[in-house]
């Protein structure tokens, strides 16, 4: 079952409950794969780095979610205790302390199901007790589960068992808690900017969310091939190649990729020329066939023109750290026509004013795959992605990231490609079309870039949160720092913010770049969290004590209310990212690791660490937090601070 089906009710900040499938193995079949040792394979593709998932070659194994553990734990119970029915435990995490730690609430729908039936249970809470009875011994469980209203049974957690958790992650590598997936290889169609048009703050955004998808699958152990789909193909080629031919002195010959760099003049200009002069249009419409069919000079201005936009977004990348590999639209073109063929010959792409369109049920709109002048458009070409990427790079599941605008044709594509038979019946893969919202400037307007050179734009904004953080961060060390350290910590500080304060959206929702709220000290921002860290840094520090040896030889628990909360947000990391896999939401992490900043600052306020009596045992835990943090926002695409 695609997890995209699954119903998700959301009853709560941070608090889902996950149907059956999700626990009953879809993503994970805890008992087939959890102690399955992952191998990892590199992606090894051009400029592609294997960010996160190195760690797991050496991961022993993996260890399922608290939530998916606790969930085998009250299957056995609901099989014993009533063996004629078939059900999938409900286990979710309680969203106040008072009700426990997880919520088992399978009972009132059991009692549903029997009603009326001979010798059937008088109420739900009966139900509730019988699950209960039937609970198998387990170390997890701190003491018999409580009931409370209709039925819902309140279990708490063992602190013996949560902080033996953490130790054997202190040991054992934040690897060993990636949960585990069925899905071996991924590809990530994302930020897929447009040569020569601009990259704008849409991009940017495909950029952010991409990557963290990108690397929580790598962090997974899937083999992820990140891809981005530039828009280096189309009709606007033709007309900056003839306004090149006809204004620069030596021709298309003597042009450098330095004299094409200002594209978006270049674009400019042409398209001004292509709108007013009719002679002009019909020059660049041949100029479009003359680049078709192959013409060198023609294919070299074309392969300049790339070149200098690829130059422009790679300085973004570089800056946010991104990885991508460049396969643009170009990369599908000799595909195309023979694609066309053979949907028009089996009967599913059919004649519509002498344009091929493709039908899919439901949907009031075809999608187009040839034009009736013959040519073809973004439509065919992501006929040929889906195709390329399930045959030949084998992918199990295939994520589009662009603005939610989107969603219809990715619609169309994808139903075109079920009837086509590309996206077989039986097993098919996972596909998602991940779409997000606008991004609104301070004033609540979309923010429009197109006049103004959107990709210096984007540099513009990277380079006004770097300066910012600057500011901030001088302030606070004073000289106590040296001038490579503060350029280094502004960046991942300001890009950091950045990042963070897109991600930390619902991605469907529009939302309002504004610095002044991105970059507070005291919110749910990058910058906080990059506090929260280096505080838990110079804890440790202020110690001294070497933490793995640590680890090695003392013990850690729990017996402080503020460590107890603290521990059970530790060890919900799992299934944190088991949230996020199933609707794909990167604020799911966000949630989290605001939450265990909070917590920190909690335990922090009241518990000693260095010189305390438990100071071993703090110590433990202060190392799993920072951890924990440390992975979320690598996660997220942001680097640690130590100091600040
Ligand atoms: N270049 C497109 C745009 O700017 C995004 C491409 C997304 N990927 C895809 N396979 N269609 O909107």
């Amino acid at each position: 079952m695609p997890l995209v089906a699954l119903r998700i009710q959301q009853t709560g900040r941070q608090h889902y409950h996950v149907h059956s499938a999700l626990l009953s193995g879809s993503i994970c079949n805890p008992r087939r794969t959890w102690r399955g040792a992952h191998t990892v394979v590199a992606s090894g593709l051009g400029g592609m780095t294997p960010t996160d998932g190195a760690h797991l070659a050496a991961a022993a194994q993996r260890v399922p979610s608290v939530r998916t553990e606790l969930a085998a734990t009250f299957r056995t119970a609901l099989h014993s205790a009533f063996p004629a029915i078939s059900v999938e435990p409900i286990v979710v995490a309680t969203n106040q302390a008072r009700h426990g730690d997880y919520q088992c609430n399978n009972a009132m729908q059991l009692f549903g199901r029997m009603k009326g039936k001979e010798g059937a249970p008088k109420k739900p809470t009966d139900v509730a007790t019988a699950i209960v009875d039937a609970l198998p011994a387990s170390s997890m469980i701190a003491e018999r589960p409580t009931l409370a209203g209709p039925g819902f049974i309140n279990v708490k957690l063992s602190h013996g068992w949560i902080s033996e958790r953490i130790h054997s992650m202190l040991l054992q590598g934040i690897g060993t808690w990636a949960p585990p997936f069925k899905y071996k290889r991924a590809v990530v169609d994302f930020s897929s900017p447009n040569v020569a048009k601009e990259m704008h703050v849409g991009h940017l955004r495909s950029t952010i969310i991409g990557d963290t998808l990108a690397r929580s699958l790598e962090f997974c152990g899937v083999d992820t091939l990140r891809i981005n789909h530039v828009g280096d193909w189309g009709t606007q080629f033709g007309m900056l190649i003839q306004h090149i031919a006809e204004t620069r002195p030596g021709g298309l010959e003597g042009t450098t990729t330095e004299e094409v760099s200002d594209l978006q003049k270049l674009y400019k200009e042409s398209k001004a020329r292509f709108d007013a002069d009719e002679d002009f249009k019909a020059r660049a419409r041949a100029a479009v066939t003359r680049l078709q069919s192959g013409d060198t000079e023609f294919q070299e201005t074309w392969r300049r023109i790339c070149e200098a936009s690829r130059n422009e977004f790679d300085a973004i990348y570089q800056r946010l750290g991104v990885h991508i590999l460049w396969r643009g639209e170009s990369f599908y073109n000799p595909v195309l026509k023979s694609l066309v063929e053979e949907l028009i010959e089996r009967g599913i792409a059919e004649d519509s004013d002498g344009a091929q369109v493709v039908w899919v049920p439901k949907e009031k709109v075809p999608l187009m795959v040839r034009k009736s002048d013959g040519g073809f458009g973004y439509g065919t070409t992501d006929m040929a992605t889906l195709r390329q990427r399930i045959q030949d790079e084998k992918a199990e599941w295939l994520i589009y990231v662009t603005d939610e605008g989107q969603a219809g044709h990715f619609k169309l594509v994808f139903g075109a490609g079920r009837r086509w038979g590309t996206i077989p019946e039986e097993n098919p893969p996972r596909i998602d079309h991940v779409g997000f919202g606008l991004v609104l400037g301070a004033d609540g307007k979309r923010i429009r870039t197109r006049d103004m050179g959107a990709a210096t734009r984007l540099v513009e904004l990277l380079d006004e949160a770097k300066e910012r953080c600057k500011g901030t961060i001088k302030e606070r060390r004073g000289d106590d720092i040296s001038a490579e350290e503060l350029d280094e910590s502004s960046s991942i500080m300001g890009y950091g913010a950045i990042k963070y304060a897109d991600l930390k959206n619902n991605r469907k929702t529009d939302y309002k770049f504004n610095f002044d709220e991105m970059l507070n000290l005291n919110g749910n921002t990058a910058v906080y969290m990059l506090y929260a860290h280096a505080r838990i840094a110079s804890i440790v520090r202020k110690v001294g004590k070497d933490v793995n040896e640590v680890a090695k030889t003392a013990k850690l628990s729990l017996d402080h209310p503020a460590e107890a909360a603290l521990g059970l947000q530790v060890v919900r990391f799992t299934e944190t990212l088991e949230d996020m896999f199933i609707d794909l939401a990167p604020n799911r992490l966000t949630e989290y690791i605001y939450e265990l900043a909070n917590l920190f600052s909690t335990f922090y306020t009241e518990c000693k660490v260095a010189g305390s009596e438990n100071e071993d045992s703090r110590l433990l835990l202060c190392e799993a937090t920072a951890i924990v943090m440390r992975q979320t926002l690598s996660l997220l695409g942001i680097k640690p601070l130590y100091r600040i």
